[in-house]
């Protein structure tokens, strides 16, 4: 819930900074600002925060894949663990969602990630296996999939798993996905880091072993901030 029309000059900035970046760049804004986002010119990719599992009806206030790809977004995030927090979101609608994604055509940003008491309990392998198993849909490839572990209590925070805390997490997903889907498609998926990712802490954390990218939150919503986390991942 950040970003009104006057931040559209965020995204400029960005695409003026990074006509040619060495990597994928994507912002997903709030709904109200997909269409004009994806209007601008320049090298963003624009995608949406959320979509309803279904394609269309009777569902006041909720957006469907096809109205974000209707607004010019290529792709959407589901299961950011504010959704399932704040609105008691399953593995099972995460699921339906990145399926309701796909019919829409859009790439699905599946988020997985474990809360600071699961990971006390020294329990975050086994949620991570379950919201992996039962949030991505069977037609995964490396095209249409992206996942993004996010462990809840960095997220916001400040805090940062170490690198052997995060490498632990990406190998054990890039493993899991090679042993469901097949070397190929399981090598080809990429894998993002999310939670308090800022400019001084990307490239150590992009030189993890399966750290494909970052999901950024609060330091992405600043041209300047943003454009120092894509500089350390062009490297
Ligand atoms: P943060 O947020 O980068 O501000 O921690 C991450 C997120 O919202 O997924």
């Amino acid at each position: 819930m950040n970003g009104r029309a006057g931040d559209l000059d965020q995204i400029r900035a960005l695409a003026e900074r990074h006509p040619s970046p060495g990597c994928e760049v994507l912002i997903c804004p709030p709904a109200t600002l997909v269409a004009r986002a994806a209007a601008l010119d320049g090298s963003v990719a624009i995608g949406g925060q959320d979509c309803h599992w279904n394609d269309e009806g009777a569902h006041t206030g909720d957006i469907s894949a096809p109205m974000l790809a209707d607004a010019g977004a290529t792709h959407v995030i589901v299961g950011h663990s504010e959704r399932r927090g704040d609105w008691g979101e399953s593995d099972d609608i995460v699921r339906r969602k990145a399926e309701a994604a796909w019919r829409a055509g859009l790439v699905a940003i599946v988020c997985v990630g474990e809360t600071l008491s699961e990971r006390e309990a020294a329990n975050t392998l086994d949620i991570i296996n379950g919201q992996l198993a039962a949030s991505i849909p069977d037609q995964a490839t490396g095209r249409n999939l992206i996942v993004a572990y996010e462990p809840v209590w960095a997220i916001g925070t400040g805090k940062v798993p170490t690198a052997d805390q995060i490498g632990e997490v990406h190998d054990l997903i890039r493993t899991r996905l090679e042993r469901r889907f097949g070397e190929g498609v399981g090598r080809s998926v990429r894998l993002l880091y999310g939670g308090s990712v800022k400019p001084a802490n990307a490239a150590e954390i992009f030189a993890v072993s399966n750290v494909d990218g970052a999901l950024v939150g609060g330091a992405s919503l600043k041209a300047d901030e943003f454009s120092g986390i894509i500089d350390a991942l062009e490297g």
